[in-house]
């Protein structure tokens, strides 16, 4: 039998944490994030972030496909004490190959919002889109975070002076790029929310009374701080799906691209090329760069696979404009991945949201720093020191 004397020095009695810090600190990865943030979060808002549309297969695809990948042609007894994860999108520079996603009605899902979202992203050195359907408005988030290379996702309006009152305030406020996204001609069919009777903002029905008492540090934060409201549009009351039918365009063609090119005189992103000969038309109507996406499976379910489509839309366009992509990505390997696949950059949508619920500012910090060690470690072990070393080479498809 071992002795007390001899087990006493091994035996380190913690007390337990509590509070946004020690919660946060047993978070080891993006899934453990969604787990805290699952918790926390009432069930409508959740599945709002967490769920995609009709059987939700593209999104389950998205994140297998990166599953799917083996590395290749690893290299090792190379000096990578120094790898440089850092790069350029659209002429700014970014410590990492990454950049948060526009996403709608942020404020629902965590209080603090886009804010601190932007801050988070700000002190990472990373880029942050701000969506057309935010809670925050353009000029808010530029105060809050001035330093933040900034991009405003658009989703152009049948009232073209609405849409282009809002690019010349995206210019106003700083916002070095536009990402224009097209993959939304009706609204898709979000199941989770039908269900779970998702309105804008949250209504006081008995079900969310009693929602109520088992999230009540979630109903107090949104009942005390300043009312939930699109930034943009002002007094909608209604379901999501009615704001999106309102609000999108299903006659939106490339000729609408071409106004926006005439409206718009800095970088233009096309966001949600799922083809390539869409890819090389993006191009002809003065693209300057395209976001590979299906939206995070939340529009068209068994769309194209993000990840599978990417090299023949890099093939195509590549050279070019700059290719990016999104959907499913939840770790630094999974980054590293899309840039070996000629990505200049991934996008991140749920990731960062499911850390905005599990811990606010922090857990989008962690999220951030997550990615940022992921990515690092996984160039040191593939035997990579630059992003530039990495090609397909280095992946094959099991
Ligand atoms: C809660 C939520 C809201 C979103 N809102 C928008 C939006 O307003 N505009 C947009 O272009 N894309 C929106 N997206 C799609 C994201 O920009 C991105 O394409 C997608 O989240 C990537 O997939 P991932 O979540 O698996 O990373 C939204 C996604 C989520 C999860």
């Amino acid at each position: 039998m071992p002795r007390w004397q001899e087990i006493k020095p091994l035996v380190k009695i913690r007390p337990p944490g509590f509070g946004p810090e020690a919660r946060l600190a047993s978070a080891a990865s993006i899934w453990d994030l969604r787990e805290i943030a699952r918790r926390r979060t009432p069930c409508a808002p959740f599945d709002y972030t967490d769920g995609a549309a009709d059987q939700e297969v593209a999104m389950r695809r998205s994140r297998e496909a990166y599953g799917r990948v083996e590395w290749q042609d690893v290299t090792v007894l190379r000096d990578v004490s120094a790898v440089d994860t850092s790069t350029s999108l659209l002429g700014a520079p970014s410590s990492m190959p990454l950049a948060l996603a526009p996403t709608g009605f942020t404020r629902m899902l965590q209080h603090e919002g886009e804010p601190a979202i932007g801050r988070a992203a700000q002190r990472a050195g990373v880029t942050y889109a701000l969506s057309t359907l935010g809670t925050t408005t353009p000029e808010d988030l530029a105060s809050a975070a001035p330093d933040l290379n900034r991009w405003f996702q658009l989703y152009l309006f049948k009232d073209r002076d609405f849409s282009q009152e809002l690019l010349e305030r995206a210019k106003d406020s700083g916002y070095s790029a536009v990402i224009l996204t097209v993959d939304t001609a009706v609204a898709g069919a979000r199941l989770r929310d039908i269900r779970n009777g998702l309105t804008i903002p949250p209504s006081l029905t008995l079900k969310t009374l009693f929602d109520m008492a088992r999230h009540p540090a979630w109903w107090y934060n949104l009942l005390t701080t300043e009312p939930l409201e699109f930034a943009t549009f002002r007094n909608f009351d209604g379901t999501v799906a009615e704001l999106v039918t309102s609000v999108f365009d299903p006659a939106l063609n490339w000729a609408d691209i071409d106004w926006m090119r005439q409206h718009w005189q800095g970088p233009l992103v096309v966001k949600g090329i799922q083809s390539v000969e869409d890819a090389r038309k993006a191009v002809d109507h003065g693209a300057d760069a395209v976001i590979v996406s299906n939206h995070g499976g939340r529009q068209l379910d068994r769309a194209p696979t993000t990840f599978e489509l990417l090299p023949d839309v890099v093939d195509a366009v590549g050279e070019k404009i700059e290719v990016y992509v999104d959907g499913g990505i939840m770790d630094g390997g999974d980054v590293v991945a899309a840039v070996a696949q000629g990505a200049t950059a991934a996008l991140i949508g749920r990731a960062y949201l499911y850390a905005l619920m599990a811990g606010g500012e922090h857990g989008v910090d962690r999220a951030l720093e997550m990615f940022s060690a992921g990515i690092e470690r996984t160039m040191q072990l593939l035997g990579v020191a630059s992003l530039k070393e990495l090609d397909r080479g280095h992946l094959k498809m099991r």
